[in-house]
C-alpha cells in the first residue's frame, strides 16, 4: 500500500495524483482491486464520505489537450477495435474488443480524438478497478475534486454516482447538464464505470438507470444562422452556489470557496476546433448583458431544444463495468432515475480542461466537415 505523503503517491506500479493533506479518515486505504463501495464500509465510514475538510481554492492551470497530439486518422486505436459502432449519427460510438488499460499513450491520444468528434464513446467489460481509473483519467489532466459531492476517502479525485433506498429527496427525473461547469476549468473529457445497477425491472429484473447525453455540436449546428451569431457575441455566468448552498442545508460539506464563473455561450474544441454550445439548466444563471427576462427566456428555448433535440441524443443502457468517456465540453448528459429504491453505483473522474474560449474563426462541426471534403 502506499504511503501517506503528500507528493506523488506509487501503488505498485501505478502512479496517482498527489493527495491533499488534509484528508479525512488517514489511516483509510481502499485495496487494489476491491469495490471502495464495499471497502469503506467495511471500515466503518460512511461512503460516499462527506467528512469535511478544505481545499484550496482552484486557479487556472496549464492544459493541453492530449486529442491534439494524435494522428487524426486515429487508426491506432480504431485498426485494434474488435468492432467501431456508431450509436447514431450525431453523437455515440461503442468501440469493442479492448481494454482500456492495455491502451498506448500513442492510442489514449486518439481515444481523446475520437471523444472529442462522437461526444460519448463505449466500452464494455472493463478490467479497471479504481486505482487503475485514477491513473488513467490523470494521464489526460488534473483530476477535478468536487467541491461538495461525497468521495471515496483516500481517492477524493473519484466522483462516487450513488442512489440507493436512500434518495427520497431524488427528481423523478434529472435535468440535463455539463458537470461543474461553473469552474474555471470545466472537465473535459469524463470517464464513468458503473459497476452496479438497479434491479428496477418487473420481478427485479436489471433495469433502469440509463443515462443520455446529447451533441452540443448538432445542438448548435441546428439553429437559425442569425441566432448563431447573436450568441456568439455572449457570455453566461455560471454559479456554483446554489449547489453549495444545498450540501450545507442538507447536512454536506463544502471544500472550496463557491464561485461564479462567465463563459462563452459558445465555445470552440481545441482538438476539432468545433463550436458548442455550452449553456446548462443546472448551472447557467444568466446572460450577461441581457435584460433578466430576455436572457432567461433565450436560455429557456436552448434548454428545450437540448431536451427536445431527440436526433442529437444518445441512450446507453448500461451493463456491468462499462465504460463511458464523454467530452463534458462538447455534450449534455442526464441520468435517468427511474429505479427508485434500488442501487445504482458507478465511479467517476474528471480532467479538468481548458479555460472555455471562443475562437472567431472555428466553423461549426458540418461547415468544417465540409470545407475537409472540399478539399480532398
Ligand atoms: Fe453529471
Amino acid at each position: 500500500m502506499g504511503s501517506l505523503s503528500q507528493t506523488t503517491e506509487e501503488t505498485n506500479d501505478l502512479i496517482l495524483p498527489p493527495r491533499p493533506p488534509n484528508l479525512p479518515h488517514a489511516e483509510y486505504r481502499t485495496p487494489r482491486g476491491a469495490s471502495p463501495l464495499e471497502s469503506v464500509r467495511a471500515a466503518g465510514l460512511q461512503y460516499p464520505n462527506y467528512t469535511p475538510f478544505k481545499l484550496p481554492n482552484l486557479t487556472t492551470r496549464p492544459f493541453s489537450d492530449k486529442g491534439l497530439q494524435s494522428d487524426p486518422s486515429k487508426s491506432n486505436l480504431l485498426s485494434a477495435a474488435k468492432e467501431v459502432v456508431h450509436l447514431t449519427p450525431e453523437i455515440g460510438t461503442e468501440l469493442t474488443g479492448l481494454q482500456l488499460t492495455a491502451l498506448s499513450d500513442v492510442q489514449k491520444n486518439e481515444l481523446a480524438r475520437v471523444v472529442a468528434e462522437r461526444g460519448v464513446v463505449f466500452f464494455r467489460d472493463q478490467h479497471m478497478d479504481v486505482h487503475e481509473q485514477i491513473a488513467f483519467g490523470a494521464y489526460f489532466g488534473d483530476l477535478h475534486i468536487h467541491q461538495m459531492a461525497g468521495i471515496i476517502p483516500d481517492l477524493p479525485w473519484v466522483h462516487p454516482i450513488y442512489k440507493d433506498e436512500t434518495a427520497v429527496n431524488g427528481r423523478s427525473h434529472q435535468i440535463w447538464h455539463s458537470d461543474v461547469s461553473y469552474e474555471l476549468q470545466p472537465p473535459g473529457l469524463t470517464l464513468l464505470k458503473m459497476d452496479t445497477l438497479p434491479n428496477a425491472g418487473p420481478g427485479g429484473t436489471e433495469a433502469g438507470g440509463d443515462t443520455i447525453w446529447a451533441s452540443g455540436y448538432a445542438l448548435y449546428e441546428s439553429l437559425s444562422p442569425k441566432l448563431r451569431a447573436f450568441l456568439e457575441t455572449l457570455e453566461a455566468k455560471h454559479s456554483g452556489l446554489e449547489q453549495a448552498e444545498k450540501a450545507l442545508r442538507t447536512g454536506g460539506c463544502l471544500r472550496r470557496d463557491p464561485i461564479e464563473t462567465i463563459h462563452p455561450v459558445v465555445r470552440t474544441h481545441p482538438v476539432t476546433g468545433w463550436k458548442t454550445l455550452y449553456v446548462n439548466e443546472n448551472f447557467t444563471k444568466e446572460i450577461v448583458g441581457l435584460e433578466k427576462r430576455v436572457g432567461d427566456a433565450i436560455l429557456d428555448a436552448l434548454y428545450r431544444t437540448v431536451a427536445e433535440g431527440y436526433e442529437f441524443q444518445v441512450r446507453w443502457k448500461w451493463t456491468h463495468n462499462d465504460v463511458a468517456i464523454w467530452d463534458n465540453r462538447a455534450t449534455y448528459h442526464t441520468g435517468i432515475f427511474d429505479y427508485f429504491p434500488h442501487l445504482r453505483h458507478g465511479l467517476r473522474v474528471a480532467p479538468q480542461a481548458e479555460t472555455p474560449y471562443l475562437d472567431p474563426k472555428s466553423k461549426t462541426r458540418k461547415e468544417a466537415l465540409a470545407g475537409e471534403e472540399g478539399r480532398a
